[in-house]
């Protein structure tokens, strides 16, 4: 058994089911469900006995202790997280409590869960850290794409958080010797995506005739993948990485904003055209994030050498199977648009006007 944190999120529940879809290894999925968290996404598990899904906090230690001393899992892959940059600038205090003080309590709990297991399943343990390239920064237009030894330079509320946790999970490995594994990886898309993020907004502003609200100029650059190669990179990174390494995971993709919101209209165009004309009509520049970072790049070469790992879609390929999920899922579309949802959108976008 593995335990899963965040397993009803977007790349947690992909992950679940990408995973026993091809094993038989049972999950213990341990998530809290706040706003991002959705057992729907889960719908098909209901009553597959290799599913044990929890709800409970990260920050929980004593449940945390129990989950570990009952189920025994042999290894964690921890996504668990606050994960939209607009909401930390709204409310950072999440984002502190949840990455970095949930990942101390699951590293604490981890280190004395491994000190009862014998010495082969100790051996044999992994603690596996989700993260994200933001921890590194900005990147200028000319410079390289991150490798493992850029330095941390996080700019918002959210990669400030998940950089102090990435290195905490370090600290634990070099202190403790407790046997981590870090991925950092690039912006993701896909099904199940919260409609929050650029992506899945986008998509579903459009079918609803609404405004597609570009921050800035909307030259800023984001490096995709689509999130079947994230869960695919993990799985490698957990079967066959070194303890205490970090892996960069990326999609080669980089691409402005604009363009990918030009690419989601004409896909649109394609697939359930608009007798009001296309989709483009309803880009709109708004007032820019604050302290929006320019531009993000991946340099994937070594978890590709070390381990093998390439993405298997490209971004054409991954976008247009991302469209027509969203085409084909309006009820899941419908269920996540809670009141809790249209508060957000309030607070984000109510204030903004149209900008540059
Ligand atoms: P998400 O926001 O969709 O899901 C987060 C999940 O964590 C939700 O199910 C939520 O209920 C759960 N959760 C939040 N607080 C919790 C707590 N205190 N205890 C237990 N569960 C809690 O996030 P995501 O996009 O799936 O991201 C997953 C991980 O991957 C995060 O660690 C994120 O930093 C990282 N990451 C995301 C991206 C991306 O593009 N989305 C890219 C790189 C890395
Ligand atoms: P997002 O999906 O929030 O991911 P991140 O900020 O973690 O990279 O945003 C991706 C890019 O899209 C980022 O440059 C901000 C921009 N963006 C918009 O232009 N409009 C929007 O409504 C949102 C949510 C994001």
């Amino acid at each position: 058994m593995i335990l899963v944190t965040g397993g009803a999120g977007f790349i947690g529940a992909n992950f679940v089911l990408d995973w026993l879809a091809r094993s038989d290894e049972p999950i213990l999925n341990l998530d809290l469900l706040t706003y991002a968290g959705n057992l729907e996404t889960l719908a098909t598990l209901r009553g597959d006995a290799r599913h044990v899904f929890v709800q409970g906090d990260i920050c929980d230690r004593a449940l945390v202790e129990r989950l570990l001393a009952e189920y025994k899992p042999r290894a964690i892959v921890h996504f668990a997280a606050e994960s939209h940059v607009d909401r930390s600038i709204h409310g950072p205090a999440a984002f502190v409590r949840t990455n970095v003080e949930g990942t101390f309590t699951l590293l604490e709990a981890a280190r004395t869960y491994r000190a009862t297991l014998e010495a082969g399943m100790q051996a044999a343990f992994r603690f596996l850290h989700v993260s994200t390239d933001e921890v590194y920064g900005s990147l200028g237009p000319q410079d390289p794409p991150f490798a493992e030894t850029k330095t941390y330079e996080p700019n918002s509320p959210y990669s400030a958080s998940k950089a102090a946790s990435d290195h905490l999970v370090r600290a634990w490995h070099h202190t403790y010797g407790l046997p981590v594994l870090t991925t950092n990886c690039s912006n993701n898309y896909g099904p199940w995506q919260f409609p929050e993020k650029l992506i899945p907004l986008m998509i579903v502003n459009a079918l609803a005739s609404k405004p597609l609200p570009v921050y800035g100029d909307g030259l800023n650059v984001r490096d995709w993948l689509y999130v079947s190669d994230h869960c695919s990179a993990i799985r490698e990174v957990l079967a066959r990485g070194t303890p205490g390494e970090t892996y960069n995971v990326g999609g080669w993709n980089e691409k402005a904003n604009i363009d990918i919101v030009r690419t989601i209209c004409a896909l649109l165009d394609e697939l359930r055209p608009s007798p009001e004309g296309s989709y483009a009509r309803l880009i709109t520049h708004v007032t820019d994030r604050p302290g929006h970072d320019r531009r993000y790049a991946i340099d994937a070469r070594k978890i590709e050498r070390e381990l093998g790992w390439r993405p298997a879609e490209t971004f054409e390929t991954g976008i247009r199977k991302t469209v027509q999920w969203y085409l084909d899922n309006p009820q899941w579309i419908a269920d996540v648009q809670s009141g809790a949802y249209r508060d957000w959108v309030a607070a984000n976008y109510g204030d903004r006007g149209q900008g540059a």
